[in-house]
């Protein structure tokens, strides 16, 4: 449905004779890989105009993917990182589960209403204790007065404030020749992400795909995330002329991209395949929990 999102971006643009798909935290290259599969066999003329650029910042995962994309090495670049300024040809924007593995700065608002840090000291045992302080930077109370609901109503409560994530988007709606953006991830609106009704924020830590209660005292040790505050992404965008359309779940995006006409009616999907579209459909599974925006840079996202 990826590869089905980039051709109608294509089309849109009248198809321009170059297009470059960037994808962000591509991990072991499985989406970019399933994206030129299916541009190769559907959209063959789009597959001849594509070059894919994986940006993964970790070696072991661009070594997995170099192997992976092979096949389609002579239109694939794996790189560690990207200065948005280096976009030189038309471009779209992907990520999966990137912007939740960006880091925060974990934040509070105090009992006396102040917004302060959270600091981590490393201790002589080798543990790590957590104290709040004033913030480390003034972009802090300026995120949280634009993206924190009810950072002054006086309650307390624990918050993430992702500047790496402010940066990434204000980064790419800001190139010149990025078009297009979709970005599928854990998250939701800010009210649901930030604000006294979430009071202990959304920062938290896995190991071994259990959750760990001590997030500070597993540094290095656990994997970490917290839910991405889409009002972030969506408001740069705006700010930075583009449009964006209405955040969604990713078994609605999936719906309204065709995605169970395309199973129903694939002679070859397996038994697992169909399994696996199904744990995304079903109410209240995967795709009901994560979500899909998708963002233009100078006309309404399709559909
Ligand atoms: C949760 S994984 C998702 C991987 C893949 N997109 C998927 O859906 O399976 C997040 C990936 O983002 C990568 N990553 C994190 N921060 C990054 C950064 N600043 N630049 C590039 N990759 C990054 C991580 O190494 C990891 O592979």
């Amino acid at each position: 449905m990826f590869a089905t999102w980039v051709a109608e971006v294509w089309d849109r643009l009248d198809r321009p004779k170059e297009l470059a798909i960037v994808e962000f935290g591509a991990g072991k290259g499985s989406l970019a890989k399933a994206m030129l599969d299916a541009l190769r066999t559907e959209r063959p003329l789009l597959y001849d105009a594509a070059r894919s650029v994986l940006v993964e910042c970790s070696a072991a995962m661009r070594s997995h993917a170099s192997t992976k994309l092979g096949e389609h090495s002579e239109r694939v670049e794996i790189v560690a990182a990207l200065a948005p300024e280096i976009f030189e040809t038309t471009t779209v924007v992907v990520s999966n589960e990137f912007v939740d593995a960006l880091p925060v700065h974990a934040a509070r608002v105090s009992d006396s209403g102040e917004v302060e840090e959270l600091y981590v000291t490393a201790d002589a045992d080798g543990g790590f204790t957590g104290a709040f302080d004033r913030p480390s930077t003034g972009r802090i109370a300026e995120y949280a007065e634009r993206f924190v609901p009810q950072v002054r109503s006086g309650r307390p409560f624990a918050f993430e404030v992702g500047l790496d994530a402010l940066d990434w988007v204000n980064g790419i709606t800001r190139a010149q020749h990025v078009r297009a953006v979709l970005t599928v991830d854990y998250g939701d609106v800010a009210a649901r992400v930030a604000g006294p009704q979430r009071p202990e924020g959304t920062l938290r830590a896995m190991r071994g795909r259990l959750p760990v209660k001590d997030v500070v005292g597993s540094l290095f040790e656990a994997d970490m995330t917290a839910d991405v505050n889409f009002e972030v992404l969506a408001s740069t965008a705006i700010a930075n002329g583009w449009v964006p359309r209405e955040l969604e779940t990713q078994a609605n995006w999936l719906c309204r991209m065709g995605a169970i006409e395309r199973v129903a009616s694939a002679a070859s999907a397996s038994i697992a395949e169909r399994l696996a579209m199904k744990t995304l459909l079903a109410p209240g599974g995967l795709g009901d929990r994560l979500r899909v925006l998708e963002m233009s840079a100078d006309c309404p996202a399709s559909g």
